[in-house]
């Protein structure tokens, strides 16, 4: 059976890639983001994942508003990256895991979650700066193969939390159930929050992004009962990326100990926050859906 060995989830905004590009990483503004991965890379090489599924949000590079997938599921050999309009550089692709891609689309939808399976798909900065920052040394060679799952934040009407939550759940059981010794990690990427848009644009909410830091090891369903609506005014708009930490949380069983939580704000418009969760040694609980 597969093994999930952990779940990490951080924050993704686009100017970390620039960040890296120009060198900047050790400069006064990003030197407290990037130092949150210390831990990430030590914890990395020990628990050596083979497979990383990272729930992201894709923010118009492979869907756009005329055709918007609620949760989409990567199901391709290879991955690639493209320019999003950033001026951030284009990522090596990443290679695919198929066969896990499939297992999982066989248990989301007998749980009556009706994804879209992609077997092309692109991949954008939410999806290619975590794993950068997870594996700044990769090259053109990413130590893990990947399975992308897109979860739409940004057409209403949304996904509720408590859903993205019972997604994730059903993500998690049908990972241990696979026939294979692959040791997983479950990254989401997204929030905490931020708002880009409108009277609210900058709008940063520290305090409620704390509340999600501690709550969601041990009283994750404080965060999966929230409406959609009450993230949006506490986190805002795009705040509302927490839906991805909220799935790779349900994927975790319940016995998970912190190995680092990170929060320093801003990071460009953005509360931003890195938090590891490793999963105990011995199998533990699933969690329940809501
Ligand atoms: C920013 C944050 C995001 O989540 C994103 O997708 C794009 C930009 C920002 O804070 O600048
Ligand atoms: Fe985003």
């Amino acid at each position: 059976m597969a093994h999930i060995v952990g779940g990490l989830a951080t924050s993704h905004v686009p100017s970390i890639g620039a960040a890296i590009a120009r060198n900047e990483t050790e400069t006064p503004y990003w030197k407290p983001f990037f130092d949150a991965f210390k831990p990430v890379h030590t914890w990395l090489e020990h628990a050596r994942p083979d497979i990383a599924v990272v729930l992201y949000n894709d923010h118009g590079l492979n869907f756009f508003l005329n055709n918007l997938p609620t949760f989409a599921l990567g199901a391709a050999a290879t991955y690639q990256n493209a320019d999003e309009g950033w001026g951030i550089p284009i990522l090596p692709s990443f290679t695919g895991e198929p066969r896990l891609s499939w297992h999982l689309a066989n248990a989301l939808v007998e749980q009556e979650f009706d994804i879209s399976t992609c077997q092309e798909m692109l991949v954008d900065h939410a999806f290619t700066l975590p794993l950068k920052l997870m594996f700044p040394d990769a090259g053109d060679h990413w130590p893990v193969k990947v399975v992308p799952v897109s979860i739409n934040s940004i057409q209403h009407p949304l996904p509720r939390p408590h859903r993205c939550w019972n997604f994730g759940t059903v993500i998690g059981e049908a990972i241990r159930d696979w026939q294979s010794d692959a040791k997983v990690v479950v990254v989401a990427t997204g929030g905490l929050s931020h708002q880009l848009d409108g009277t609210r644009a900058g709008f940063i909410n520290a305090e409620f992004d704390r509340f999600c830091l501690d709550s969601i090891i041990d009283r994750p369903e404080l965060l999966a009962r929230l409406s959609t609506a009450e993230i949006i005014e506490k986190a805002g708009s795009q705040g509302i990326e927490l839906m991805t930490w909220i799935a790779m949380r349900g994927a975790l069983p319940k016995g998970i100990h912190q190995v680092s939580s990170t929060y320093h704000v801003p990071v460009s418009n953005t509360g931003g926050a890195v938090l590891l969760l490793e999963t105990a040694h011995q199998p533990s609980a699933a969690l329940e859906r809501v």
